[in-house]
């Protein structure tokens, strides 16, 4: 029987490419989102994924939520935490509000939803997390403390749980994406797009594929040695 995938955020940008992506390697996927629910029925339309409405910043909206999908579709094998924001500004411009939300929707539902399917993962004696980290949180960004201290907590996250999961055959690694063309990008001044590209060895922006094609081999049922890793994709920018 296939497994069951759950993907935040996965609906659209780099989330709708892994959600299709782990569908083609044979995953029974469900995708969850925040609150666009046109994209999100576009999607089911096109896919036939199922997308489920909750705030992944959320602990109680979470928890009730994986129990409809473990009703509804079956116990979450495998987890891809996704879902993120940003708030961008100096630290002179960034409010509390900007730091808060962007650590619980980034780095708080990796707590979450781990947290929520961790006692099935252990039960089963298999289970397959990946948490999408950066760039910025392995080198920092100018006017990101809040999304860099989120990412960069992403990867001790995961780390640290991966010695948790280990002997229960739960693997847990994270990616970091470099620059990937999709509206989080798309909202970056051009003239500072530009520079960015400038910086990237391959000469491109990353493409949601290049992303979910890292998830679908980390997740893969005989990936089990790998484990506690960080998977850089970002076209090489990660050496300047
Ligand atoms: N794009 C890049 O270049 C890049 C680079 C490095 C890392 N990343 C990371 O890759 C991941 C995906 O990025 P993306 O560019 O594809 O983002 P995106 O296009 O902005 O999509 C974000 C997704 O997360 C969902 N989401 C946001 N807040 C949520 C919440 N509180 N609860 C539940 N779902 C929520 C959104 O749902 P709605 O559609 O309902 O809003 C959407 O599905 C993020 O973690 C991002 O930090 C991206």
């Amino acid at each position: 029987m296939s497994r069951v995938a759950l993907v935040t955020g996965g609906q659209r940008g780099i989330g709708a490419a892994i959600s299709e992506a782990l569908q083609a390697a044979g995953r029974k996927v469900v995708a969850s989102y925040a609150g666009n629910d046109a994209a999100a029925k576009a999607f089911t339309d096109r896919t036939g994924i199922p997308c489920y409405k909750f705030d992944v910043a959320d602990y109680d909206a979470c928890a009730e939520a994986l129990k409809k999908i473990e009703a509804e579709v079956g116990q979450v094998e495998v987890l891809v935490n996704n879902a993120g924001i940003t708030r961008d500004g100096t630290m002179k411009r960034m409010n509390r509000e900007m730091w808060d939300a962007v650590i619980d929707t980034n780095l708080g539902s990796c707590y979450n939803m781990c947290k929520l399917v961790w006692d099935g993962m252990s039960a089963k004696k298999f289970g397959r997390i990946v948490n999408i980290g950066s760039i910025n949180g392995q080198a920092g960004q100018y006017g990101q403390v809040n999304y860099a201290a989120a990412k960069s907590g992403i990867h001790g996250f995961t780390k640290a749980l991966a010695l948790e999961g280990a002997r229960g055959q739960i693997t847990v690694n994270a990616i970091a994406p470099g620059y990937v063309d999709t509206e989080m990008v798309r909202a970056v001044p051009p003239d500072v797009l530009e520079k960015i590209i400038a910086r990237i060895p391959r000469g491109r922006l990353g493409t949601a594929y290049d992303i979910a094609r890292g998830v679908v081999f980390l997740t893969a049922d005989d990936a089990d040695f790998i484990t506690g890793s960080t998977l850089s994709i970002n076209g090489g920018q990660h050496m300047y």
